[in-house]
């Protein structure tokens, strides 16, 4: 959801800039811009902004300003929120008075007060956007002519219109009187300093900085940066000075690229049977039969007496949320619940003494799930952390937390980054379970089969070819249903949300049983019906649940486990998968159904990375 990419130093920005968008493209987006300032004849900051892709502003620039290559610029991929998607509501805006350039995201809550103020001052607005009421309100305040004045500098200017403005932004701005100095700011939207030798690089995300130099600033909320060719001052919106925290990205190169791949989501499904050895990769204590998650480690005594778990997240990290549920409660014994954090957010939780609050989020800049993080550990829950994103804003703002470490998940569907949530919630239950009740014998014997989990995964992949054959077979099909009981009825949900949101096939997902409770009435000759029927607890229920789609007439997809003949009896395709023990087979399960909406919106055409109206990082409530 809207990139932001902004450069001050001694190198023309104008490929930077560019590379940077291209980086952010994967977060969604529906148009793109970007400033630079340079004396060409009268004009000194340039603007191009068009509706469209990053190629389409690369060719518009290319014909308006082919000569614009100046050491100062910002740029931004919009995904529209106020205003419709065209030209004039495309970031960066500029003022009326062509002071401010300013490019943002978020969103600025009370902008209709705001603008009504500045109108009534004669200022003009040319846009529907939020953000040109916050350039021309930073341009209300700001005196081009400090220096001789005293008035505001850009840096006060942007302090004194930020303390102004409620709701959330990440913010990049320069004056059109001043070459030498960019200003950022953020709160609630994430945005980054890359540190680079006589240069800084703003962005959104490492992604777009990592090419340059892996030492980068992270920013609390409030904070203002005023950047120069000779250093920078970080401060907060009241002006309070501010020692920088300097962190390394630990991202390589290699891993935010295809590497011939044809899809980002292809190649990140692919990655999970290494991704997850290295989520795992020093956590299994085999010798003593315990699970080493040194993020914990300070809570530890907290989490053994803990009453209650409420497991949080959005979209897949709900999905993968849910099966945390399963995990907690059957291995740790410990009462849990898992909730949108949208709604846990908003309905008054009660949160008693004895509450841990899991936030999942692989970005860690979910806005619902930073909200209902802030909301609950104000109310004296404890707050972890399950995020893949180092840095990011909500690992800052809990007491601990786990990361998945299945390095930058770039597909806008979330594919490697379940699977590792999920790992890391069953590497938390067994941490909890040995503490307060499995034995050292119990849980080594439990991480022997999760240390395999890698090995089945390997073992799916490798039916890729039948697996496409299947979702070709089907691929005229406008409704899907998926249904899975216990720890697999999270996996359904997670099926039916790959297909829905990059095939724009509508699918749903469901407990097997609440089928005959009225979606039966669904089904309908040759309807695809994927039923995770893997050996377990459940097996002859879903089997039953099988029976009743299939006599009236629903084409059976099944997910099984290897040498289940029986189910060839029911099921008029089965994709087997080797066998393991339930509370694992969620991660081995969920990658037929991913490799199923994969093909699916390859077949129809669908750009599989960046699918229509979505954004990879919700950062807006
Ligand atoms: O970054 P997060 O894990 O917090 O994101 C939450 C959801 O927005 C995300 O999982 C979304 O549902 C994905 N597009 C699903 O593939």
């Amino acid at each position: 959801m809207c990139g932001i990419i902004a450069y001050i130093g001694a190198r023309p920005c104008r490929d930077i800039l560019i590379e940077g968008l291209k980086r952010l493209e994967y977060r969604g987006y529906d148009s793109a811009g970007l400033a630079i300032t340079q004396t060409i004849g009268d004009c000194t900051t340039h603007v191009c902004k068009t509706v469209g892709r990053v190629a389409d502003l690369e060719r518009k620039l290319e014909a308006d300003e082919p000569t614009l290559n100046g050491t100062i610029g910002l740029a931004h991929t919009r995904w529209a929120t106020h205003g419709a998607v065209t030209d004039p509501n495309t970031h960066p805006h500029t003022d009326d008075r062509g002071l401010i350039c300013l490019v943002h995201n978020g969103i600025i809550e009370n902008y209709v007060s705001l603008k009504k103020l500045l109108e009534e001052k004669g200022r003009k607005f040319r846009t529907e956007t939020d953000t040109e009421v916050l350039a021309t309100l930073v341009s209300e305040l700001y005196d081009p002519d400090h220096a001789k004045t005293g008035g505001m500098d850009l840096e006060a200017a942007v302090q004194a219109a930020l303390r102004e403005v409620t709701g959330a932004y990440a913010i990049a701005v320069m004056s059109t009187r001043d070459p030498d100095t960019l200003v950022v700011a953020r709160k609630g939207s994430p945005l980054i300093v890359g540190i680079g030798n006589g240069e800084f690089i703003v962005a959104s995300d490492g992604s777009a900085i990592i090419s340059h130099t892996a030492r980068a600033m992270t920013l609390d909320d409030y904070s203002v940066v005023r950047l120069t060719r000779d250093g920078l001052r970080t401060s907060t919106i009241d002006n309070v000075e501010l020692s920088p925290k300097v962190m390394q990205l630990e991202i390589e190169l290699g891993e935010i690229e295809l590497g011939g791949f044809e899809h980002y989501m292809r190649k990140e499904i692919f990655e999970q049977p290494r991704a997850l050895r290295r989520t795992m990769s020093g956590r299994l204590n085999h010798n003593e039969g315990c699970i080493v998650l040194g993020g914990l480690l300070a809570h530890a005594k907290e989490l053994v007496r803990s009453r209650r778990v409420i497991i949080c997240g959005q979209g897949t990290a709900l999905n993968a949320g849910m099966v945390g549920e399963y995990l907690f409660e059957d291995l740790a014994r410990i009462p849990t619940e898992v909730e949108y954090a949208s709604e846990l957010r908003y309905r008054n939780p009660i949160i008693e003494e004895g509450t841990v609050v899991i936030a999942v989020s692989q970005s860690g800049e979910t806005a619902d799930t930073l909200a209902a993080l802030h909301e609950v550990r104000d109310r004296g829950a404890l707050g972890l952390g399950v995020i893949n994103v180092v840095g990011s804003t909500i690992s800052r703002d809990t007491d601990a937390g786990v990361y998945l470490r299945v390095g930058p998940e770039i597909g806008v569907a979330s594919t490697k980054a379940f699977t590792g949530q999920v790992m890391v919630l069953t590497m938390m239950s067994l941490f909890l379970a040995r503490r307060r009740l499995m034995s050292g014998t119990d849980v080594s014997a439990f991480m022997a089969e999760l240390a395999r989990v890698p090995d089945h995964i390997e073992a799916v992949l490798e039916q890729d070819d039948e697996i496409r054959a299947i979702t070709e077979k089907h691929i005229g099909r406008e409704n899907w249903l998926f249904l899975g009981r216990g720890y697999n009825y999270p996996t359904a949900m997670e099926g039916a949300l790959k297909l829905k949101e990059i095939s724009y096939i509508h699918a749903e997902g469901m407990p097997a049983a609440e089928m005959k409770h009225g979606p039966i009435a669904l089904i309908d000759e040759g309807m695809p019906v994927v039923f995770i029927a893997t050996k377990g607890a459940q097996y002859d229920k879903v089997m039953s649940n099988i029976e009743e789609v299939r006599s009236r007439g629903g084409h059976i997809i099944a997910v099984a486990t290897e040498g289940d003949e029986d189910i060839r009896r029911v099921a008029e395709d089965v994709i087997y998968i080797p066998e393991c023990p339930e509370p694992l087979s969620p991660m081995v399960a969920v990658v037929p159904l991913q490799l199923i909406a994969y093909h699916a919106a390859v077949l129809r055409g669908h750009d599989v990375d960046k699918p229509r109206n979505l954004a990879k990082s919700v950062t807006v409530e």
